[in-house]
């Protein structure tokens, strides 16, 4: 979720935020004198600025470099903060004392979750709580409906390509159709085709359309509540109720009490259903930009994945209703799970230290305060994790889902904070991918580009241009 800040318009306002918590850090910093055996600070020059530049403008060869100078774990001072980067040993550690670390009190998240979606801040717990739940309880039951929406989405976004269309990349191919997805499974397939609904997702990231999101969210709930209360009411225990994220809201009496429309508690409905949208949208449809590349760009690959839809399509009669069907979609899968190997994160699972003094199995210690992050590169590239020639594209590589909880593959995290949207992601990675298999050819406007784009350590969208893809209708 943090990627959402870095990916942001927020950044702007961070910045400043930043640089003042920088000049204090920098005094409070150079004052303090705890004596701990702390891992070594990476080299820098200029005071207060540290390695900020590097880390935002070539996050990758900072971390390289250090990690080979410096070894397993060494702190870096960025944004006006040290944060602690440790290797592939030092993972256990994080795990095993969980209560020793705080997913959420980073700094800059919880500013803006308590600035921007007060009401989800005041019930943290419930929030995470729903979230997890729905994916849990549901995804069975809303695979029907992720299919039609991608369907429809595709048929809307990229078209029907009867001559060869160029998209300028990947993510903007895909954008459109996650979000659509996005609109009628969080917010109800009474939405249609509502532009205002359709347009604040898409860019809910941005500073234009935060500071307005809740009001246009409840003006839409308020309508789809009205008209779900009074048909239920009509139609009694004979009522079916929607199986999206609104309704599984709705059915919880603590924030709809009763069937009036008044009573529902819309300011935390709207809260959850944005911070569901900013973890879910860019997050997807940035890693799925490599993967959409990819299939238009590995012709050998592309003739198995497509003979796999095929026989899918058939054995399902076009329409996939259960997991099971899904899960039939082994190529797929891994080939997906191979993508975003390549194409992830460079650090992961930042946590904040919340003990006194941490001390890591290699003996080395951090106080409290300190950000701690996991180089989860060295962890991709490792010829011991993942099989020869790591750094290769090989589909057949994994053997293994891509959401297998598995220490050598924290894509998705592990232990208490896995991401629980892991499952739809892949979910509707898959679907999408398939029915542009069966509808479209795809090649790459340009050979032998690396679309690959990072922005601080965080995986950004396919580079525009280098991921041109055209699509043609396939007969
Ligand atoms: C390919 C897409 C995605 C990736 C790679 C991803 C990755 C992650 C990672 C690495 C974490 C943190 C794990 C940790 O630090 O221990 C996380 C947490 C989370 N993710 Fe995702 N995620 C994706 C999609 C989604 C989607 C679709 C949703 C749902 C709407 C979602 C909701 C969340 C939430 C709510 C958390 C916080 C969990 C907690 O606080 O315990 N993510 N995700
Ligand atoms: C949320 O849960 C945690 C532990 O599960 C607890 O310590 C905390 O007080 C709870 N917060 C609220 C606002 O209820
Ligand atoms: C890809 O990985 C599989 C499984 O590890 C291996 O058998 C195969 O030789 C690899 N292919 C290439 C081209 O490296
Ligand atoms: C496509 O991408 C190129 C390079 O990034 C850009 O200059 C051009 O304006 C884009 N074209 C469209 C139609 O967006």
């Amino acid at each position: 979720m943090i990627s959402i800040l870095i990916e942001s318009t927020y950044i702007q306002l961070l910045i400043v935020l930043v640089g003042l918590i920088a000049v204090l850090n920098y005094f409070h910093l150079t004052r303090k004198r705890v004596k701990l055996n702390e891992p070594p600070i990476v080299d820098y020059r200029i005071p207060m600025i540290g390695h900020t530049l590097r880390f935002i403008n070539d996050c990758e060869k900072l971390i390289v470099e250090s990690r080979e100078k410096y070894g397993e774990i060494y702190s870096l001072y960025i944004f006006g903060e040290l944060i602690t980067v440790v290797g592939k040993d030092s993972i256990g550690d994080l795990y095993r004392r969980e209560n020793d670390f705080d997913f959420y009190s980073g700094t800059d998240v919880k500013l803006v979750v308590k600035c921007i979606f007060d009401d989800a801040f005041k019930n943290v717990n419930k929030s995470l709580k729903f979230m997890k739940d729905y994916f849990k309880v549901n995804l069975n039951n809303i695979i029907d409906r992720i299919e039609q929406n991608v369907i429809k989405g595709i048929d809307i976004y990229i078209g029907e390509c009867n001559e060869p269309k160029v998209f300028n990349d990947s993510h903007e191919a895909l954008k459109n159709v996650f979000a659509f997805v996005a609109m009628n499974l969080f917010l109800g397939e009474e939405c249609g085709h509502n532009e205002e609904i359709f347009e604040l997702i898409k860019n809910l990231i941005s500073l234009r359309y935060i500071s307005k999101y809740k009001q246009v969210i409840i003006k839409h709930i308020k309508l789809i509540i009205r008209k779900r209360f009074h048909e239920k009411k009509k139609l009694g225990d004979a009522w079916i109720p929607p199986t999206d994220v609104l309704q599984f809201f709705l059915n919880d009496p603590e924030i709809a009490p009763d069937l009036d429309p008044n009573n529902v508690n819309c300011n935390l409905i709207a809260d959850i259903i944005s911070i569901f949208i900013l973890a879910a949208m860019s997050s997807t449809s940035y890693r799925a930009s490599y993967a959409l590349y990819e299939l238009a760009k590995r012709k050998e690959d592309w003739l198995e994945l497509y003979q796999e839809a095929q026989q899918i399509n058939e054995q399902c009669n076009g329409n996939f209703k259960t997991c099971d069907d899904l899960d039939k979609m082994v190529k797929l899968d891994r080939f997906i799970k191979e993508t975003f190997r390549l194409n992830a994160d460079l650090l992961g699972l930042p946590r904040q230290c919340i003990t006194d003094t941490h001390t890591f199995s290699n003996g080395y210690q951090i106080p409290s305060g300190r950000m701690v992050s996991v180089d989860v590169l060295e962890l991709y590239r490792n010829e011991n994790f993942q099989g020869p020639n790591p750094n290769e594209f090989n589909a057949s590589r994994h053997n293994s889902p891509a959401t297998k909880l598995d220490r050598n593959f924290l894509l998705f995290g592990h232990g208490k904070h896995i991401c629980p949207g892991r499952n739809y992601a892949v979910t509707l990675t898959k679907i999408t991918l398939h029915h542009i298999m069966l509808k479209y050819n795809l090649r790459t406007k340009f050979e032998n580009r690396v679309p690959r784009n990072h922005i601080g350590f965080f995986i950004a969208p396919a580079r525009p241009g280098d991921s041109s893809i055209v699509f043609e209708k396939n007969n």
